[in-house]
Formats: structure tokens, C-alpha cells, sequence
């Protein structure tokens, strides 16, 4: 096929015509005839041929003219062209050589100067079209916005794309030629490489997708990710090598981390937390021992608020409630000189007439016998507890000693639970601090893929709303909100030019698409707190026939919330409009879920759904 030329015969001589087809047509060519100069034009502009055989004396436009205007012609100037002269015809010669003529067969024919032109013609044909195909492929590599590169067995590049230049900050292509490419790139990645390098020498025809970091010229480091290739040709053996800069997806995995990391310690910290009693738990049970074991009648713990400075009741025993419920300011009453002298005080070390307060005056109709004793933590006066007896009482040695290790504990439990008051309150503003977070990201993601604005906070309400109908209990709420916000978080990792590209995605960009739920997968399944709630990122895009991805799981397998995730996530993705179309209408996205149901969708999910918004008359 190759040696086939496609030969034109200009000739206003039908005999001369004949004896020229019958000749290269047994050579295996494929002869074109005319008879004329402006037919011999036309032909030529008409089936570009691989030669011409110009008669040079034609009726209208002669041989001369004929080659004078190919050579003019922007796609056929480089068509070799032999003119055809009576044998000695110099003048014919000369001026056929000024118009551009390639050389001259002579008339009568002597064959064998006739098939030796031809044959050298056709041979540096086929050579033209090959460096043209060449050429066409040096074009594509230039022109790819991925790094391309040809290395030797020794490592060294011969062959470089401008990308690639680009991507190591090199002045030229010249600049990297015929140096190694280990050199760009990063020790830490280094064995990497060569492992792929040495599967290559050991026969593996494709390595693709190594992860590396390269270093450019300047010393800045650049995350890429590379496929090798192997080829061998008369010269030996090669590697072909293609380097993506993948920063853009790195970039949002390292924003991602170092969420994950804080989210990490903060559950930790709220596990902790929820582990811990509350303060009045323990200050109950605190009570009960006392009364128990020291037989008192009525006891109570007052706390310093340090912001009022008053004396609050946290926990009593026994005492009527209006007497609980008045808060004391610090200076007041037998409570009051405790809390200021430090030192333990009862009433009978008190005559009557100091009793200033009528608190104390209402508990000493109550009680014979009282006692306030100052709770210290770390040398920090928190509170004052307070025990009363109806009977007057004489404390032992062994009461005392009991007392003070109740008021101790009381103090350390209290200095415990303002610590833990304080870590709880973080805690849950840092919770609602990163369920901000949470929706952050997925109006960055909306934001990133305008078309797509508003989608995220939409689907999630829409899915709460079927979840709920469809009677999922109340306390998967929560994650399935978390995960519905994130659903396509994944996308982060997914560069511009296939999120935004405004036409149907290629085979290629399809296999990095498809990855989305797989990134979400990744980044999120550190962070424990959103753990339960991967399903939606991760299992969105599976179908109920297993036709789905990542993991073509099907029917039951695919989690719940994920299969009530992708109806809302499709409608409302069909009633918006996208950079690949416009917004469908509701009939069309009503009927396109229905005739889903049961291959693309669970049908009790599309039947709830269709219910819920009242569209559920149907055929
Ligand atoms: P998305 O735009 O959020 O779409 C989510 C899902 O809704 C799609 O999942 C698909 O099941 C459904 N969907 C959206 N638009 C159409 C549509 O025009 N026709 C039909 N029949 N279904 C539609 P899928 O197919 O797995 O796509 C996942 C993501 O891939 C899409 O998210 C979008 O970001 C991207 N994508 C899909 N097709 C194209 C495309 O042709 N061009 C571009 N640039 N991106 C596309
Ligand atoms: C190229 O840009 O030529 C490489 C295509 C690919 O392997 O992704
Ligand atoms: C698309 O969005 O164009 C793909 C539709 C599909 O595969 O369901
Ligand atoms: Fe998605
Ligand atoms: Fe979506």
C-alpha cells in the first residue's frame, strides 16, 4: 500500500498517454490522465498526486505554466514534477528547470530512464509522507499538556515536550536534553522511579501511575504522577515517559489533612469528655455519703461564680427550697465568713447577734447545730459545704477527719468540672465550628463548579426529608447530613479542565472522574468523627444492578442513605443546569427517575420519593 503513488499523466497525446498508464500501472500505481494543462491543474488540486508527468507542449496552458502555478499552490508546491522533452531539447530543459521542474524524461520514452525516476521519486515519497507523519507527532507531543519524554538506556533525555520543560521550570527543551531524569527527581521518590525503570528493562511493557515529586530546575518541587512505557527500534531500547502535575489534586489533599488531623484530637477530647461524670452527679453522690456516714440531717454545696462573685447552690439535701434558691453574695452570713476567713465556722461558734443574714436566721430556726466549711482546690477557694443537725452535736475526732476528705473530694471535683466545663464548651463550639467546616468545603466545591451552586445545601435538605419519610431512625441524621454536604468533596481532586469542561468527558477524563467517590473515600475515612458518615461519598454513584462505581456494588449492599443519596443527587442534578447542558424540565426528570427505578435506582427509594413530592399517580 505504501508503494503504491498515485501518478498523474498530462499529455495531449492519447498514444504517448497509453504507453505511460500501461507502464506504471504494471508497476503497481494507480495512473490519473489528462489532456491538457488546465485539466492537468485541476486533477492536481483535485487528488494531490505523489508525481506529475508534464508533457511540455499542451494545447491552452503549456508544461512550463502548468509547473509554474503547482509551484505557486500552497498544498501542492512540493509535488515532484517530471517534464517531458524531445531527447535534446536543451532550451526546454533550461527553462523547465526556472519554473521549478524536478527533471525530464525524454520523448521518444526510453523505459528504463522512465521507471528509474519514478522509482527514486516514489522511494523519497514514502520517506516525505513518513517525516510528514513524524512531524504530525512531534506536533501532538508539543502540543500535549502533559509532560512527554523519550530516555535512553542510560536514563538520558532525548526527546523533551515543551510541558515538560515547563513543568521543571527549565528555560528550554535544550536546556534538559541529554540529561539524566533521575536528576528532577526527588530522592524521597527516587526508588520509586527505578523500580518502574527496572520493571521496564525486565520486560513489563507499561508501568503507569507512579506517584514521584519531582524537582525542577530552580529546586522547587512539584507532586507528578508518571507512566512508562517501553519501546525498542533500530537504534535500541527506549523508555517513553508521561509526567502529570497532580499539585492540584495534592493541593486539596493537604487542606484536607490537616483538618483530619484537629478533628482527630477534638474526638478524642469529646470522648473524654462524655466518659466523665458530671459535676452534679458527683456532688450527689458526694451528699448521700455525707449524710450516711456523718448522720447529719441537711447538707449543701455553694459555689463560687466567679464572674458574680456569689455563693450558688450546685446540690442540698434537706433543706426547703426557698432557702436553696437565694443566691448569697460572697461577703454574706456564716457561708460568707467561711468562704473569706478560709477557716471552717459553725454556729455555735456564733453569737446570736451576728447573724446578719436571713438565710442564717432561717436556718438557725431549722438547725441546732451548723457548720461551713471552705472547699479549696490548689490553694483556690471554690465553694463552701455546708451540713446542719437538727439536735445540737458535739463532733469526735473521727467525724473531722471524715469531713475534711468529703470536702476535699467535693473541692476536687468541683476544680475538675470547671476544667471539663471548659473543654466541653470548646468542644462543642469547635464542633459547630467544624460542621462550618463541613459546609465550607461543599460551597467551596459549589463554588468551584458554579453551575453546581447551592446544589450541596439543597440535595441535603431533600435527603433528610426522604430519609425521614422513609423512616430512618432520628439518630442517622446527623451523618447522613455530614455525608450529603460532602457527597462530592471527592471532585477537589479533579482538575478544572475535566470539572468544567463543557462537553462530553473523554474515556481518559472519565477514569479520573469516576475516581471522585474513591478521593472522598480517602480523605475522609481518617477523620473518626466522619466516619459514619461515608457512605454517601463513598457509595453515591453505585447502582442498584451493580452497574455503578467505584465498587459495582449492588441492591442491598449499597448502604441506605446512599441509595436515597442518588435519586435526590440526579434530580437535582438534571434540573439544574450544567457546563455539558441545560437544566431538564420536572416531567423530564420525573419520567427519567421512574425509568430508573430497579436498574439505576432501588425502586422503594425512587416510589418514596415520587410520593413524597406528590407525583406518585404515575402510568
Ligand atoms: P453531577 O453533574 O453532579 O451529576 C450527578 C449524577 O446525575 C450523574 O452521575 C448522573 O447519574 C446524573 N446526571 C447528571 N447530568 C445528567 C445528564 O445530563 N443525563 C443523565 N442521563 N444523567 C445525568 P455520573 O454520570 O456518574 O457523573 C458524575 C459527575 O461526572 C457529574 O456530577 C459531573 O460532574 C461529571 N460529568 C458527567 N458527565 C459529564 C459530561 O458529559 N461532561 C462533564 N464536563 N462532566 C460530566
Ligand atoms: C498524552 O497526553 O499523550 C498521554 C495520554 C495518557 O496516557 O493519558
Ligand atoms: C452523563 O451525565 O452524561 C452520563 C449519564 C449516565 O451515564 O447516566
Ligand atoms: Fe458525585
Ligand atoms: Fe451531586
Amino acid at each position: 500500500m505504501e508503494k503504491t503513488s498515485t501518478i498523474l499523466i498530462a499529455d495531449d497525446d492519447p498514444g504517448a498517454r497509453l504507453i505511460l498508464q500501461r507502464l506504471l500501472a504494471r508497476e503497481g500505481h494507480r495512473v490519473l490522465m489528462a489532456q491538457n494543462g488546465a485539466e492537468a491543474l485541476r486533477q492536481s488540486i483535485e487528488h494531490t498526486p505523489d508525481l506529475v508527468l508534464l508533457d511540455v507542449l499542451m494545447p491552452e496552458l503549456d508544461g512550463f505554466e502548468v509547473c509554474r502555478q503547482l509551484r505557486r499552490h500552497p498544498r501542492l508546491r512540493e509535488i515532484p514534477i517530471l517534464l517531458v522533452t524531445s531527447l535534446g531539447d536543451h532550451q526546454s530543459r533550461v527553462q523547465g528547470l526556472s519554473v521549478g521542474a524536478d527533471g525530464f524524461i525524454s520523448k521518444p520514452f526510453d523505459m528504463a530512464e522512465l521507471l528509474a525516476h519514478v522509482r527514486t521519486i516514489t522511494r523519497l515519497n514514502r520517506y516525505r509522507r513518513l517525516l510528514a507523519e513524524q512531524e504530525r507527532f512531534q506536533r501532538l507531543i508539543e502540543l500535549s499538556p502533559e509532560g512527554i519524554a523519550t530516555i535512553n538506556a542510560e536514563g538520558r533525555l532525548l526527546l523533551i515536550n515543551p510541558a515538560l520543560a515547563a513543568l521543571l521550570e527549565a528555560p528550554s527543551v535544550e536546556h534538559l536534553l541529554g540529561n539524566t531524569l533521575h536528576t528532577y527527581i526527588h530522592i524521597a521518590s527516587l526508588d520509586r522511579y527505578q523500580a518502574g525503570m527496572q520493571a521496564l528493562e525486565q520486560g513489563v511493557q507499561q508501568v503507569p501511575q507512579i506517584e514521584v515529586l519531582l524537582v525542577g530546575v530552580n529546586g522547587r518541587t512539584l507532586p507528578a504522577e508518571i507512566s512508562l512505557g517501553r519501546f525498542h527500534d533500530q537504534n535500541g531500547s527506549f523508555a517513553q515517559i508521561i509526567i502529570r502535575d497532580i499539585s492540584e489534586r495534592k493541593r486539596a489533599e493537604a487542606q484536607i489533612h490537616r483538618q483530619v488531623s484537629r478533628l482527630t484530637s477534638l474526638h478524642a477530647i469529646g470522648v473524654a469528655i462524655t466518659a466523665s461524670l458530671e459535676l452534679s452527679a458527683t456532688l450527689n453522690i458526694l451528699l448521700d455519703r455525707l449524710i450516711e456516714e456523718l448522720r447529719v440531717d441537711a447538707a449543701s454545696v455553694l459555689l463560687l461564680n466567679p464572674r458574680t462573685m456569689n455563693l450558688e447552690a450546685a446540690c442540698s439535701r434537706g433543706l426547703p427550697s426557698p432557702i436553696v434558691q437565694v443566691p448569697l453574695c460572697s461577703e454574706e452570713g456564716l457561708a460568707g465568713m467561711a468562704l473569706r476567713t478560709q477557716q471552717t465556722v459553725s454556729l455555735t461558734s456564733v453569737p446570736a447577734e451576728m447573724l446578719l443574714s436571713e438565710r442564717d436566721r432561717a436556718l438557725a430556726a431549722l438547725f441546732a447545730a451548723y457548720f461551713a466549711i471552705p472547699l479549696r482546690a490548689r490553694g483556690e477557694i471554690k465553694g463552701v459545704l455546708e451540713i446542719m443537725l437538727r439536735e445540737s452535736f458535739t463532733p469526735d475526732d473521727h467525724w473531722w477527719t471524715f469531713l475534711e476528705a468529703l470536702a476535699m473530694q467535693a473541692a476536687i471535683a468541683i476544680e475538675t468540672s470547671v476544667l471539663f466545663e471548659e473543654l466541653r464548651r470548646t468542644h462543642a463550639e469547635l464542633q459547630q465550628s467544624y460542621d462550618a467546616t463541613i459546609v465550607g468545603w461543599s460551597r467551596a466545591l459549589d463554588l468551584r463548579d458554579h453551575e453546581t451552586e447551592g446544589h450541596s445545601e439543597r440535595v441535603t435538605e431533600l435527603t433528610l426529608r426522604l430519609a425521614r419519610w422513609m423512616g430512618l431512625p432520628e439518630d442517622q441524621m446527623e451523618h447522613i447530613r455530614r455525608g450529603a454536604l460532602l457527597h462530592d468533596i471527592g471532585k477537589m481532586g479533579v482538575p478544572d479542565a475535566i470539572l468544567l469542561k463543557p462537553g462530553p468527558l473523554s474515556v481518559d477524563e472519565w477514569a479520573i472522574m469516576r475516581q471522585h467517590p474513591v478521593y472522598a473515600f480517602r480523605w475522609l475515612s481518617a477523620i473518626p468523627f466522619l466516619q459514619p458518615a461515608l457512605d454517601i461519598p463513598y457509595a453515591h454513584h453505585e447502582r442498584w444492578d451493580g452497574s455503578g462505581y467505584p465498587r459495582s456494588l449492588r441492591g442491598e449492599q449499597i448502604p441506605m442513605a446512599a441509595r436515597i443519596f442518588a435519586v435526590v443527587d440526579v434530580w437535582d442534578a438534571l434540573r439544574s443546569d450544567r457546563p455539558y447542558r441545560a437544566a431538564w424540565t420536572e416531567e423530564q426528570a420525573v419520567a427519567y427517575l421512574r425509568s430508573l427505578a430497579g436498574t439505576h435506582f432501588d425502586p422503594q427509594v425512587v416510589r418514596a420519593f415520587l410520593e413524597m413530592f406528590g407525583y406518585d399517580r404515575g402510568d
